[in-house]
């Protein structure tokens, strides 16, 4: 089998941590595409990571590039081109820019990557996946936004510091849109096996819910330039991984809903199974009623910003 080819679809912060992750994992040689204005930053960036590569051994290479031709036949397309938050903007602040931009790069993943699996990290998370779906025509196995892996981590890493525990011990799942109610699931989560509910006190509790929803904003306020990116970054690479690999991992990422949960036709965070044949399945759980009243308040905020979506 020969080396997969990583095509990273905007060479700025999370671009440039992902084309590292993707040398370092060896997940395959990466293109680090972005645009004309951007040509010395993403083959600076290549060329830095592969001086990297030398020091350490890996593999795997990339390549810096302006020209769509050089992604042609990508296996797995990132999709990270888009303007970040600046403090006080809501995701959803960036549908218009954001959403021009999906456009040049959706058509072009059309024509230059047709069978590749392809993963959209670009905010406003929901609607930029539903129109890359929309304008690529590429099946529904074949396109998934990154934002549960990450939300989840976030919850992972909040609930890991307050039990003073390591995060790979805390399992746990965030459902829904990737915006502010985003639905933390409580009830479900873990730590060592024992049920989260009976380790923390309530308020404990629903602070660190408070603290996940607003995880993203509260990286948006330190960095004031732009939003977070190592994890992001680190997110995308598990599904990506997954795929590669057909490891058939568990995942919770942002998947064309046809019926479950109630909810047909839009994209919005439920837990997946990645593997060779990219989405292979939706996993439907089972929710109270207080869950299943936090998913509809959060699927109403994805509807209202896909209906936004002019293509
Ligand atoms: N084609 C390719 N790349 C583009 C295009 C385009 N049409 N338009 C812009 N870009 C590039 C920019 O030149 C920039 O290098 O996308 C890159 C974005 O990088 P950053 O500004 O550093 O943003 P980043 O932090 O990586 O976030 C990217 O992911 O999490 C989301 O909200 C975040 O929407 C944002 C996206």
């Amino acid at each position: 089998m020969g080396k997969k080819k990583i095509g990273l679809i905007g060479g700025g912060q999370i671009g440039g941590n992902l084309a590292l992750l993707c040398v370092q994992k060896d997940l395959g040689d990466v293109v680090l595409y972005d645009i004309p204005a951007a040509e010395g930053l993403v083959k600076g960036k290549a060329l830095d990571i592969n001086q990297l590569a030398a020091v350490d051994g890996y593999a795997a290479r990339v390549k810096g590039t302006t020209d769509w031709k050089d992604v042609a036949g990508s296996d797995v397309v990132i999709i990270t081109a888009g303007v970040p938050r600046k403090p006080g903007m809501s995701r959803e602040d960036l549908l218009e820019t954001n959403l021009k931009i999906m456009k040049d790069v959706a058509g072009n993943v059309k024509t230059h990557c047709p069978g590749a699996f392809v993963i959209n990290v670009a905010n406003p998370l929901d609607a930029m996946v539903y129109a890359l779906h929309k304008i690529t025509g590429f099946p529904r196995t074949h396109v998934v936004g990154m934002a549960g892996v990450l939300d989840t981590a976030r919850f992972k890493c909040f609930v890991a510091e307050a039990l003073r525990c390591s995060p790979r011990d805390v399992q746990a799942l965030v459902l829904g849109g990737h915006g502010d109610d985003m639905v933390p699931l409580l009830k479900s989560a873990t730590v060592g096996g024992a049920p989260l509910t009976g380790l923390l006190a309530k308020d404990k509790l629903d602070a660190i819910v408070d603290r996940t929803r607003k995880g993203g904003a509260e990286l948006v306020e330190l960095y004031k330039t732009g939003s977070a990116y190592f994890a992001p970054a680190a997110s995308a690479i598990a599904m990506a991984e997954a795929y590669v690999q057909d490891s058939k991992r568990i995942l919770p990422a942002a998947a064309l809903l046809e019926g479950q949960y109630g909810i047909r036709g839009f994209f919005i965070g439920a837990p997946v199974r990645i593997g060779a044949g990219g989405v292979e399945e939706v996993l439907e759980l089972q929710l109270d009623a207080h869950e299943k009243a936090e998913l509809e308040k959060s699927f109403a905020s994805v509807k209202k910003t896909v209906d936004a979506v002019k293509l």
